[in-house]
């Protein structure tokens, strides 16, 4: 039995906001030192009510209607989020009763930058296990809520946006290895350290990042992972059609595929549109391949994410 990706989908709010534009709203940088450095062209914001819920629905109904499904049909929900629309209740049941859901499994799943890949590897083992039928994964961010807007070190890097698939138990092929890790030590480098206490945010409620830290943590973690699922499922990287890692730094998209031995031209890209979409980036740059036809049916692809925690994930499937 496999967890087969039957349909995709994914939406990004509003127009898109340049480099250009940024810096016109007073942030002291400039397109050239983020495209040098990042790859980084423009993202999309969402405005200032926007909810991770109501991205990441558009995105869910998209997927279903590629997938045919009718939102009745899932028994699963998972939604990869490090910005719920609340502490509680999750983002996927407020999703779920958005679709008209009724009686799905629906929960969260905390796992920042590898949320998605983190939420893919649960979904399909439920899948296999033989416990739940039909599922759907996303991730769905508002990273601009938590962004320090003086601080031009992170503020440039981030964008807003959502992705979803449905995933179906299926004797034909599907997932063919998903890994999942964790090291808790690097906590520091990546985190939002602020906490709801007494009814007050008390501690910082920005993002804060050791940038050099992070990009050489992800680098390693993004290779490593990626030969573990390849090794899991007998296939060698050469074989893999498409790599689809977590979309937040150019270089180290393009360092990834050097260290794999992956050509450029089989590498996705959309950090240069969207920035760093956190948990969204990965199942928005599928969608985007799988609807322009870059990704075709029986080909393989490896999806991978790392982000704060530190945590890292992928999977590797037969599409
Ligand atoms: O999901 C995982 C999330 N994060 C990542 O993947 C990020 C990984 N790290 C990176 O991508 C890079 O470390 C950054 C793009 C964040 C930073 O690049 P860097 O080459 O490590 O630059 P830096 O932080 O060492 O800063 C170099 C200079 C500094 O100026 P001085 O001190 O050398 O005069 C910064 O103040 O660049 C300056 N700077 C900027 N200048 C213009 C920092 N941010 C900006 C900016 N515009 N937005």
């Amino acid at each position: 039995m496999f967890a087969r990706l039957i349909g995709t989908g994914s939406y990004l709010p509003g127009e898109p906001v340049s480099n250009n534009d940024l810096a016109a709203r007073g942030i002291d940088t400039n397109d050239e030192w983020i495209v040098t450095r990042t790859g980084i062209r423009s993202r999309h914001l969402a405005t200032p009510g926007a909810t991770s819920s109501e991205l990441g629905l558009i995105a869910a109904q998209r997927a279903l209607e590629m997938a045919g499904v009718s939102a009745g049909d899932l028994d699963l929900i998972i939604v990869a989020t490090s910005t719920p629309d609340f502490i509680f209740p999750s983002t996927a049941c407020l999703i779920q009763g958005n679709l008209g859901n009724k009686g799905a499994a629906a929960f969260d799943v905390q796992a920042v930058c590898a949320g998605f890949t983190y939420a893919l590897g649960i979904a399909e083992k439920f899948i296999c296990s033989g416990s739940h039928k039909r599922a759907l994964v996303i991730g769905a961010e508002v990273f601009s809520r938590i962004l320090d807007w003086n601080d031009r070190g992170t503020c440039v890097l981030f964008g807003d946006g959502a992705g979803a698939v449905v995933l179906e138990a299926s004797e034909e092929t599907g997932i063919l290895a998903t890994a999942m890790h964790a090291d808790g030590s690097q906590n520091g480098i990546l985190n939002v350290p602020g906490q709801i206490c007494g009814g007050q945010v008390t501690g910082d409620p920005f993002l804060r990042m050791d940038g050099q830290a992070v990009f050489k943590f992800a680098v390693r973690v993004l290779a490593d992972i990626a030969e573990e699922v390849c090794l899991a499922a007998n296939c060698a990287t050469n074989d893999v059609d498409w790599l689809i890692p977590h979309q937040a730094n150019i270089r180290i998209i393009e360092a990834t595929g050097k260290r794999l031995g992956i050509d450029r031209s089989k590498v996705i890209v959309s950090v240069d549109r969207h920035g760093n979409t956190s948990a969204a980036s990965v199942p928005l740059a599928l969608d985007e391949a799988v609807r322009d036809g870059r990704i075709q049916r029986g080909q393989k692809v490896l999806l991978e994410g790392v982000g704060g925690g530190f945590t890292w994930g992928a999977a590797l499937l037969e599409f």
